[in-house]
């Protein structure tokens, strides 16, 4: 790796879980840890709170498999392959090491951008930019270097830590339509008042460019969720049957998570014109009473 990434106290390469290398990231107080791995933020930590993002304790951590919690990058489509099922689920971005090819500190941000290496013969570029200042920003740029149009569904795909997802809610949805994938046939229905659950949960809600906010009474917190150029945002908790079949999540830790999604998915898919360069962010504060 380049060695002008490390800024000395504030940005330093390290060697973590699975003998992955992340880029530890430092300011006032605050760290953030970016895997290579997928570009994958696992850990931010805001100065005096409590971890932010869950990552399952069953993740695996290697080269060729996602990462299962923290942010992985759904890139350059969500779920499953529009058209070939052999392909994995969201894309392949979450496989790959990505590079780091930027950095800056200054007073007030600690700031690193990596990028998916062109050398895999694709015709579309991404670069990662990471912001750790007094929140957490998270920018997924995507550019078609071919010349064509590209099709792009993507999503930023946090999971969130929370006391209890029995006792969480969810505002900033409220009258918002949903794709319920749950349901046969995928049916379209409207958000009535907050988001809380007592089963699976995995919906698209669509064409919202709203904030969502996690309230958290368990832990005292709420985890406030902006964002820019995306119009769907992703609920998910895979509850109990489903975190049983996956030999990723531990049986028993549906409840320490919430997946807050910032996405263009589904019916909000885009297509970039040859050249063109679209941008997604998201934005995570932490709010405590
Ligand atoms: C969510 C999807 O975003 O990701 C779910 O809405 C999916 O349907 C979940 O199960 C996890 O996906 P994966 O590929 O990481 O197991």
């Amino acid at each position: 790796m380049d060695k002008q990434i490390t800024v000395p106290e504030r940005i330093t390469i390290k060697t973590g879980k699975g003998g992955l290398q992340y880029l530890d990231l430092r300011c006032n107080g605050a760290e953030a840890h970016v895997y290579l791995h997928g570009a994958h933020v696992l850990h931010y930590q805001p100065a005096g709170q409590a971890p932010v993002l869950w990552h399952s304790k069953e993740s695996l951590f290697e080269a060729n498999k996602p990462i299962r919690g923290g942010i992985p990058v759904c890139w350059p489509w969500f779920g499953a392959h529009a058209t070939d099922t052999t392909l994995p689920s969201h894309g392949y971005s979450r496989y790959s090491e990505w590079v780091p090819v930027a950095s800056s500190a200054s007073a007030t941000a600690t700031t690193v951008t990596l990028r998916f290496p062109a050398s895999q013969g694709r015709s579309a570029l991404a670069e990662l930019t990471v912001v750790l200042g007094s929140s957490l920003e998270v920018t997924l740029a995507t550019t078609n270097t071919g010349s064509s149009a590209m099709p792009l569904s993507e999503a930023l795909h946090s999971y969130f830590a929370v006391s209890d997802i029995r006792t969480v809610s969810i505002t900033g949805l409220d009258q918002e339509q949903y794709v319920d994938t749950l349901l046969a046939g995928r049916p379209i229905l409207t958000q009535e008042g907050p988001v809380a659950f007592e089963a699976e949960t995995d919906r698209i809600y669509i064409n919202t460019t709203r904030e969502c906010v996690i309230a958290d009474p368990g832990m005292h917190r709420s985890i406030r969720i902006g964002k820019k150029g995306s119009l769907s945002t992703v609920v998910w908790n895979p509850w109990i049957a489903k975190a049983a079949r996956m030999p990723d999540f531990g049986d028993n830790e549906y409840p320490e998570m919430v997946c807050v999604e910032t996405a263009n998915c589904g019916p909000n898919a885009l297509s970039l014109a040859p050249g063109q360069t679209h941008a997604m962010t998201t934005r995570i504060d932490v709010e405590t009473p």
